[in-house]
């Protein structure tokens, strides 16, 4: 081999070798890319040596060129080795720091949650009957079907009471007759509390109560408000009085409110309460198209009755010397007429773009 080729393999040897040491002692990418320049690049040391090539006699030029490019391509498999692992010891070392980036931006302040809307118009109903002299009574969400039916007077047949509309429950070691079920309405409340106090009484409730119902304006569990008055020469113009008064400071004292015949076996006789649409007041003139009312111009927003006398008599109480009136209503169809909400599954989703807008 003549001097010149042996002067290219001898520095091409060495330019390895210190190019591995060099990438040893390189703790960073930059400098890693900075040791492969100095080899590589245009003004590197690979071009220097190859300055010699002049020198090197032709039949030797081919066998030195492929040693080059033997060179130049273990360089590059060298530098990519490094930084592969460079990287890999970086990502090792924070998985194994501490979990926190501290690197990551602040958040400013505390966000502040609100109560669930459904609290809230359940909160606001119930002041309106407190401040009209109501208390609030408490009644088990898992109820006696006695208590939840056959003490309210419904008959044994009444399509209520129908398997497929209740949520029956097994009692292990419970009584052997005594069947239970989840109350399907606050109405319960009534006998609890008639059951075990005496008249006078004025008492409001609210809850949840579960039916065998899913649609978008039926969820297997909503929640009502019940409540009752019982005192000596109770009518059904007290009835319309507290009823009105209640629906006109629960929308605008102007709200229009009507009584309409219905039937509920645990009052004679019965009425639903309808109030003006709160959607098209005729003003509008919006009445025929609009949806909430169906054109009606009004909307359905409780039941309510003279207390049957046999609800008396299965509570013990004199239905000769005490009259009373009950109404009950749903907090999900309020809620959804006051903030227009057309989907009831939305209370219970605990979606946040949904609960942050009221
Ligand atoms: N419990 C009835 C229901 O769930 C609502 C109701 C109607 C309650 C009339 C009452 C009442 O107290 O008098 O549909």
């Amino acid at each position: 081999m003549t001097d010149a080729a042996a002067d290219i393999e001898s520095g091409l040897r060495a330019l390895s070798e210190s190019f591995r040491e060099r990438l040893a002692a390189a703790d960073d990418e930059p400098s890693m890319r900075a040791a492969r320049a100095e080899v590589l690049g245009k003004k590197g040391e690979l071009t220097k040596i190859l300055r010699g090539m002049g020198k090197v006699p032709a039949e030797k030029r081919r066998e030195i060129g492929e040693r080059v490019n033997a060179v130049k391509a273990e360089v590059e498999a060298d530098f990519e080795k490094a930084v592969t692992a460079l990287a890999r010891r970086r990502r090792q070392a924070d998985l194994e720091g501490r979990p926190e980036d501290l690197t990551l931006p602040g958040r400013v302040g505390t966000p502040r949650g609100h109560l669930h809307p459904l609290t809230r118009v359940k909160d606001d109903i119930l002041d309106i009957f407190a401040s009209l002299g109501f208390a609030i009574g408490w009644g088990p969400e898992v109820e006696l079907e006695e208590n939840n039916f056959t003490k309210l007077a419904f008959p044994p047949d009444h399509p209520a009471t129908d398997m497929q509309d209740s949520f029956w429950v097994t009692v292990e070691g419970g009584e052997p007759d005594a069947r239970v079920l989840l109350r399907t309405h606050t109405s319960n409340v009534q006998v609890r509390e008639m059951m075990a106090n005496e008249p006078p009484m004025a008492i409001v409730s609210g809850g949840p109560v579960y039916r065998r119902d899913d649609d978008i304006t039926h969820s297997p569990m909503f929640h009502q408000i019940e409540g009752f008055l019982v005192d000596e020469n109770v009518s059904f113009g007290h009835l319309k009085g507290v009823l009105t008064e209640f629906a006109q400071r629960l929308y605008r004292p102007d709200t229009p409110v009507r009584f309409r015949p219905s039937y509920f076996p645990f009052v004679e006789p019965g009425a639903e309460v309808d109030i003006g649409c709160v959607f098209c007041n005729a003003e509008n003139g919006s009445r025929a198209s609009c949806r909430v009312c169906k054109g009606t111009g009004w909307i359905e927003i409780l039941g309510c009755g003279m207390v049957h006398p046999d609800v008396f008599e299965h509570c013990g109480i004199d239905s000769e010397r005490w009259t009373g009136f009950a109404f009950g209503l749903g907090i999900e169809r309020i809620a959804m007429l006051r903030y227009g909400i057309p989907d009831i599954r939305l209370f219970f989703e605990n979606d946040p773009r949904f609960l942050a807008q009221f």
